[in-house]
């Protein structure tokens, strides 16, 4: 992405816009290894290398991260009162923008995306991509044949109809689900049209994309290339 020099550093630094112009002016910017005087200058933020004091940045705007959520924490860009996913990132990422791919409910654990992409939120959460999300859930109650027919038949939720979904019988009340949308609180309202509650629900896949086995609860990573290509396919902005 191209962008000013004063505006690209104080979006990777902590420096403020008046900050970093000044850092320009006073000759403690570098790109490419050539200290920049003229804080209007543009370049390419993925491309070029930038240095402040000397010191190389990662001055890369466009991020995308696999996080782990923890139960308790809720999927907002930010909020007054508690706690976000947000929050579990370094401040950078919020200054360039990264935003939560679609929401888990606050007691949801497992695979949140969230990414810079304004682009690639949009159309990895249209509903006409189909892009499957798939769950664990654990129930209160046994688990039937029929369950899983209601699922695969499509439900009619009162407000919207669900599309046919896949579930799996893992053991007497657990279960795997796999779904095409992310309208609000969507599995739960699903087990609830047939009589049970899920007592808990942990997101392990998100279209291409497996929650990384290493990461704990709490923890996250940005995606590798092949990643972010297979995520760019599945939105239907890169052929496979
Ligand atoms: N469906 C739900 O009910 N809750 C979530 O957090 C995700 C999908």
């Amino acid at each position: 992405m191209k962008m000013r020099l004063d505006r690209w550093l104080a979006t990777v630094s902590a420096g403020s816009r008046s900050e970093v112009k000044q850092w320009i002016r006073g000759g403690q910017a570098a790109v490419n290894g050539r200290v920049i005087l003229d804080p209007a200058l543009s370049f390419e933020t993925e491309k070029d290398s930038l240095a402040l004091n000397g010191k190389a940045l990662d001055g890369r705007v466009t991020r995308h991260v696999m996080l782990h959520k923890p139960a308790g924490i809720l999927t907002a860009a930010r909020d007054a009162k508690q706690p976000t996913v947000m929050d579990l990132l370094p401040p950078v990422y919020r200054s360039i923008g990264c935003m939560p791919v679609g929401r888990l409910d606050k007691d949801t654990t497992g695979l949140l995306l969230l990414t810079c992409d304004g682009e690639l939120n949009h159309r990895l959460l249209s509903p006409g991509r189909h892009v499957e999300k798939r769950y664990r859930a654990l129930t209160d109650g046994t688990l039937t044949q029929e369950d899983a027919e209601a699922f695969a038949a499509g439900m009619d939720l009162g407000d919207f109809t669900a599309q046919p979904a896949k579930l799996t019988i893992l053991g007497p009340s657990l279960a795997e689900v796999i779904i095409a949308e992310g309208k609000f609180h969507q599995v739960k309202r699903m087990f609830e049209a047939v009589g049970k509650e899920v007592l808990e629900l942990h997101r392990s896949a998100f279209g291409p994309l497996e929650l990384d086995p290493s990461l704990a609860e709490g923890q996250w990573r940005e995606l590798t290339a092949e990643e972010e290509k297979a995520l760019r396919e599945a939105a239907g902005m890169e052929k496979a």
